[in-house]
């Protein structure tokens, strides 16, 4: 993919960000509607949707025949599998239902599977991140990078529980422990974009999580990456499969400690089902 061409995507992923981002900012701490999706604690609101239309209008007029894939929406868009948008309109809706001021837009591309564009925008924040494979990583378009941190001990890390937490031995809650026991805090942000952005800005160390979907990170992925950090799979030699739910992601300096620290956690055996 040209430079130009990514430019252009990155205009029209960063028009559609600001669109959805001011929705969320104008309804943060008033909404009427909150429902649960599914499982129990799985929320939807009113903005979730309506900052998932706006979204889904601007890549509709700009990129017709490009696919998307949008949480709320599902599979929608034209008929070019080339390009796949990977979109949260709102991504930490737990926070943002209880007035919790932590969350974000996240829209993401992936070309022919590969995540190779993201624009994650922090309304209350004002903080717009972008990047595409290349082009660097900047926030309110100033270059940004992670973290110098060369220690786990030294760390702050971020990491979070998905929906199925109450139905999965999987929970992540003894990870939590072991990894606040072995570094300065392990902090849980609600929103996976957040997350990985605050890696990249170098305010994070490092971030792990299980049970995600394409539309959490897609964006944030590219966005570490380009700010010179890592992301893999857990065991930090495999790429990370997309669709796998699992992530790694630090400031590469602290990787591998992170990695193998995950394999050997002790379990805490309390809490499961
Ligand atoms: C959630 C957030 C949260 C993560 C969950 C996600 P949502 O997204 O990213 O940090 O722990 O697994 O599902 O539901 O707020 O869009
Ligand atoms: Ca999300
Ligand atoms: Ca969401």
């Amino acid at each position: 993919m040209n430079q130009q061409q990514l430019q252009i995507f990155l205009d029209i992923a960063t028009e559609a960000a600001l669109d959805a981002g001011a929705i969320l900012k104008a309804k943060f701490r008033n909404l009427k509607d909150i429902q649960e999706k599914g499982r129990p604690g799985d929320l939807v609101t009113e903005a979730d949707k309506q900052a998932e239309s706006a979204v889904l209008k601007v890549l509709k007029r700009h990129l017709p025949d490009h696919q998307i894939l949008a949480e709320e929406s599902g599979t929608v868009g034209g008929k070019n599998n080339q390009y796949l948008w990977a979109i949260d309109p709102l991504d930490g809706t737990t926070n943002y239902a209880h007035g919790y001021p932590a969350f974000a837009v996240s829209i993401g591309l992936m070309i022919e599977g590969i995540p190779q564009l993201g624009v994650v925008y922090n309304p209350l924040r004002d903080e717009l991140f972008r990047a595409a494979k290349g082009l660097g990583a900047t926030c309110n378009r100033l270059p940004i990078q992670v973290s110098q941190t060369q220690e786990l001990s030294q760390s702050l890390l971020v990491t979070g529980f998905a929906y199925d937490r109450q139905e999965t031995k999987d929970n992540n809650y003894s990870e939590f422990c072991y990894l606040t026991h072995l570094t300065q805090g392990v902090r849980r942000g609600g929103s996976a974009s957040v997350d990985l952005t605050d890696v990249a800005y170098g305010r994070l160390d490092g971030y792990w999580e299980r049970g995600l979907n394409p539309w959490d990170i897609t964006a944030g992925i590219v966005i570490l990456e380009e700010a010179g950090g890592l992301v893999t799979a857990y065991d930090h030699r495999s790429p990370i499969d997309i669709n796998s739910g699992r992530i790694l992601a630090t400031n590469g300096h602290i990787h591998q400690s992170l990695s193998e620290a995950l394999q050997k956690t002790p379990s805490m055996g309390i809490f499961f089902c």
